[in-house]
């Protein structure tokens, strides 16, 4: 008798452990994004910014070499695109499609094809060849509206 109720009572605390250790789980399950989501939106309208002001910077005819910091910013931010949309990202305020992650490899290259435009823009103001910096600007351009027309709601 005295033995039943010494396990009952361990089996409650047991069943008690297990329920808490399983609240903790469905917390974890669903972690707040917004941070995140915040994140890659702010990033996404500076990079807007800085494809003007370079922009701007080649109608006036300035030596690139000016706009060395500014593509190099956004071959920083290139790099990091992926990392913004871990899964289940796709909550609250967003314009992120879910194919990004049901087409995860083709959202990571169209990333990787980004990134590979960003690098030539950053190295051509380096090197203040002007032919090249404009040529890789419109080509950085295509690989915004390329990667928003499949994975962003217009
Ligand atoms: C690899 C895919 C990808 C590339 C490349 C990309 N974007 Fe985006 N962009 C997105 C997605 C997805 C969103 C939606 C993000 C969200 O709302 O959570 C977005 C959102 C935006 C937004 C709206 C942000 C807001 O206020 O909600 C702007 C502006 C933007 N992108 C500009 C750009 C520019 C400019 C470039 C190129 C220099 C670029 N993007 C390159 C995928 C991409």
């Amino acid at each position: 008798m005295r033995i039943g109720t010494i396990a009952l009572a361990a089996s409650t605390l047991l069943f008690a452990a297990t329920a808490s250790a399983g609240g903790h789980g469905a917390a974890a399950a669903t972690p707040d994004f917004s941070g995140i989501t915040h994140g890659r939106q702010a990033g996404m309208r500076m990079s807007g910014a800085l494809m003007g002001s370079m922009k701007a910077a080649v109608a006036r005819g300035d030596d690139v070499k000016t706009q060395s910091f500014a593509a190099r910013t956004l071959q920083g931010w290139a790099k990091s695109v992926p990392g913004m949309f871990p899964e289940g990202s796709n909550q609250g305020e967003t314009s992120a499609l879910p194919a990004i992650w049901s087409d995860w490899a083709g959202f990571q290259a169209a990333s990787d094809a980004y990134l590979a435009a960003a690098t030539k823009l950053a190295t051509a103001a380096q090197a203040g060849d002007k032919d090249a910096f404009s040529a890789a600007l419109g080509e950085v351009a295509a690989r915004c509206s390329g990667c928003h027309a499949k994975y962003k709601i217009m």
